[in-house]
């Protein structure tokens, strides 16, 4: 996953950041076509942390009726303030404002618009296909990826069908949420990113998501 648009399933197939600071709530919903921009500025924010960096152009594809990818989105929440898991500290005020954050080697250049994460994947043939996670470097640490993974995972119908997934060997932030939610390795694609390096085949079988 996160290096590429294509590539079959199996079959075919310092920790995290801590912040401080009141925690917002956030709200998570299904991204629509006017959050493209704001979409791929967030994934190229995190590009280089492991994310796909999916271009604008992309994300507009997926998005249109019948695009080949459900996306879901996380959002400060204006209605209401709190903690709780998924909650953030840092970032709403600073969200559109990811590529300046601490501790990490973001290099987007776009207005992310507000959004702290963004979650993408398919299913076809009843088989899930989780294709790409990101997470404002800002929020990290905060449970922010786990939720939303779970909410794309159990739309898609994680919890009745077999999931998938590819992820840089050299990624282990997000090798350690997969492993959380139920994914272990299956196998190793060489050279599978356009830096030559490989990634790992992650495969999850059916069963709750928590
Ligand atoms: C991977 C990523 C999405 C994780 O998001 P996050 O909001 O920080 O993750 P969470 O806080 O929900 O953590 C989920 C689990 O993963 C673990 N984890 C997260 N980051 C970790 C890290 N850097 N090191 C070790 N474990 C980590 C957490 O401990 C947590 O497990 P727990 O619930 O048992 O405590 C985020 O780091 C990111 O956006 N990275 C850049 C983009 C990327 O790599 N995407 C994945 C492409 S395959």
């Amino acid at each position: 996953m996160c290096a590429s648009r294509v590539g079959a399933g199996p079959a075919g197939a310092s920790g995290p950041g801590r912040h401080s600071g009141a925690a917002v709530a956030v709200r998570i919903r299904q991204a629509m076509p006017e959050d493209a921009a704001a979409l791929a500025a967030l994934d190229a924010s995190c590009a280089a942390d492991g994310s796909s960096g999916w271009s604008e152009g992309i994300y507009r594809t997926d998005l249109q009726p019948g695009g080949p990818n459900l996306i879901l989105l996380a959002e400060a929440d204006e209605a209401s303030t709190g903690g709780g898991e998924g909650s953030c500290g840092s970032c709403s005020s600073s969200s559109s404002s990811s590529s300046s954050s601490s501790g990490s080697s973001s290099s987007g250049s776009g207005s992310t618009g507000g959004l702290l994460a963004l979650a993408a994947g398919s299913e076809a043939g009843g088989e899930v296909s989780l294709t790409n996670v990101a997470v404002a470097a800002e929020c990290r640490g905060a449970g922010l990826g786990r939720r939303i993974t779970v909410e794309l995972l159990r739309r898609l119908g994680s919890e009745r069908c077999p999931s998938f997934l590819e992820v840089r060997v050299d990624n282990a932030a997000a090798q350690a949420l997969y492993a959380r939610l139920g994914f272990e390795v299956a196998g190793r694609r060489k050279r599978y990113n356009p830096d030559g390096s490989d990634s790992l085949v992650m495969t999850r079988q059916p069963g709750p998501l928590s």
